[in-house]
């Protein structure tokens, strides 16, 4: 693969963390918080990550917001996400903000996250010792997918060719 940056904030239990650090060694990708992402040359990668825990239906604020501000036209990205039902679905906003900011979504990834919030929290928290070490390796494998597809057939040409002078 290209060189690959994975953007990650986990700020509940360092559930995300995890995932997102067993992708940054599949892919030797670089790993940042959402805040750098203004201060690094994007265009030095060749595929974007973008994951958090789930708040309320929907990746953390700070990344939404993050990526809200980006010009990606042109990006391979993917997304990636740990809750505590680990539902894909919730990865529906930042994906619909990610498009329209003109990446193309290449991979969607999810996993369950350990939860002790809200009504769990009497029950002890649902999806305990998640992410484990399946979750990890599916991770991983997520990874490799993206190394193959992105090996294979480039959705996006790396360079728009200019055949003729601009006028
Ligand atoms: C305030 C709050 C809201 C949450 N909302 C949801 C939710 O809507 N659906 C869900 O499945 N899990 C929800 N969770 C669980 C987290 O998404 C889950 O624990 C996640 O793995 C945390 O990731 P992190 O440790 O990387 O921050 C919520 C947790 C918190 C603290």
């Amino acid at each position: 693969m290209g060189k690959c940056l994975i953007v990650c904030e986990s700020l509940c239990y360092g559930n995300t963390a995890k995932v997102a650090n067993a992708m940054a060694e599949t892919a030797k990708a670089r790993l940042c918080r959402a805040a750098q992402l203004k201060s690094l040359n994007l265009e030095k990668y060749e595929i974007i990550g973008f994951g958090s825990g789930i708040a309320y239906g929907r990746h953390y604020d700070a990344l939404l917001k993050a990526v809200g501000q980006l010009n990606l036209h042109g990006k391979n990205v993917f997304v990636f996400s740990t809750s505590g039902t680990g539902n894909i679905q919730y990865n529906s906003t930042l994906i619909g903000l990610l498009k329209n900011s003109g990446a193309s979504v290449v991979g969607n990834f999810t996993c369950r996250g350990c939860d002790t919030f809200g009504p769990f929290q009497s029950m002890g928290g649902i999806s305990k010792g998640h992410p484990d070490s399946d979750d990890l390796a599916a991770a991983k494998n997520f990874m490799l997918q993206m190394e193959k597809q992105t090996a294979d057939a480039p959705l996006v040409p790396r360079r728009q060719q200019i055949t003729e002078p601009i006028k």
